[in-house]
């Protein structure tokens, strides 16, 4: 499939990349390059041969949020109708672990965008914003419930209210990204972390990343049954006998994924 607003990379053994390739606008978020981004990734996340996969930007911009040109007159109807920003749930569905590496602007839709995915690599460059207050409107795809869940409600409050940015380096202190890179590293950073993850045991990985994101949905006790029956069901896998008997004979495991 060709895209027209994304490019698609296979840079390392099991991983999947796609690059936001919008340099001019700074990758602001249009409907057709949601759709691209949501399909590459839903045919990435089909692949066997992929385990992680990686979603990036420019180096000046991961996003700049959602296209300004595209909104700026239309009624509430006409953005359910198009479902402006229902489309980007479509990220939630993926199965595969997704991470974020990230450069210069990741401004409202951009952070969200960011947020959305499992874990964010930055460059040292990055500015994480949500400056939906200065269009008179407010996060739409989640900023103001991930960031909330993220880095507390007082931060939070200050980013969605009155356009606080954070840098990288504070973006890593307060726990919204998992590492801060030089920005001509900040992708290899997330490549290589995605190839680890993709040599892992794929069933378990999927699963694990399914029973961390409840974390955020339920109540303490819920999570943990449902922990705890995934953790049970991973023992019908060749790959949970395999891995326990690599360990025990002190060999490297063979994983088959099933
Ligand atoms: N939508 C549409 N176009 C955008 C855009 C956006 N979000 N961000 C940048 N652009 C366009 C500009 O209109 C401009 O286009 P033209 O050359 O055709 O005029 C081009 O990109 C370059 O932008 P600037 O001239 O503004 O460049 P700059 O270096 O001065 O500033 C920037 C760069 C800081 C990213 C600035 O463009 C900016 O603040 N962008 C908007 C950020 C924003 O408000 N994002 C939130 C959007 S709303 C949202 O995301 C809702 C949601 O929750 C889903």
């Amino acid at each position: 499939m060709t895209y027209e607003n994304i490019l698609v990379e296979r840079p390392a053994e099991g991983v999947g990349l796609v690059k936001l390739n919008q340099r001019r606008t700074f990758n602001s978020l249009t409907g057709p390059l949601m759709d691209e981004l949501m399909s590459a990734l839903e045919t990435m996340d089909r692949d066997d041969a992929i385990g992680c996969l990686v979603i990036t930007g420019v180096d000046r911009a991961f996003a700049a949020g959602a296209d300004i040109k595209e909104m700026a007159g239309a009624s509430p109807v006409e953005m359910m109708n198009k479902a402006f920003i229902a489309r980007w749930e479509r990220l939630r569905n993926i199965r595969k672990p997704v991470i974020a590496a990230v450069s210069g602007y990741a401004l409202g839709g951009g952070c969200e965008l960011a947020l959305a995915c499992d874990m964010i690599i930055a460059s040292d460059t990055a500015v994480f914003g949500q400056p939906e207050i200065n269009l008179g409107v407010i996060p739409g795809a989640g900023g103001t419930q991930r960031l909330a869940r993220t880095i507390g409600k007082a931060l939070t409050m200050e980013m969605v209210l009155n356009d606080r940015r954070l840098s990288a380096e504070e973006a890593e202190r307060f726990g919204l990204v998992n590492r801060v890179a030089p920005v001509d590293e900040y992708l290899d950073v997330a490549i290589t972390l995605a190839a680890e993850i993709a040599a892992r045991a794929p069933v378990a990985v999927r699963l694990a990343k399914d029973a961390v994101n409840m974390a955020l949905e339920t109540s303490l006790s819920a999570g943990l049954a449902y922990e705890r029956n995934h953790f049970y069901a991973l023992f019908a896998t060749a790959d949970q006998k395999e891995g326990m008997a690599a360990f025990l004979d002190k060999r490297k495991p063979e994983w088959q994924g099933k």
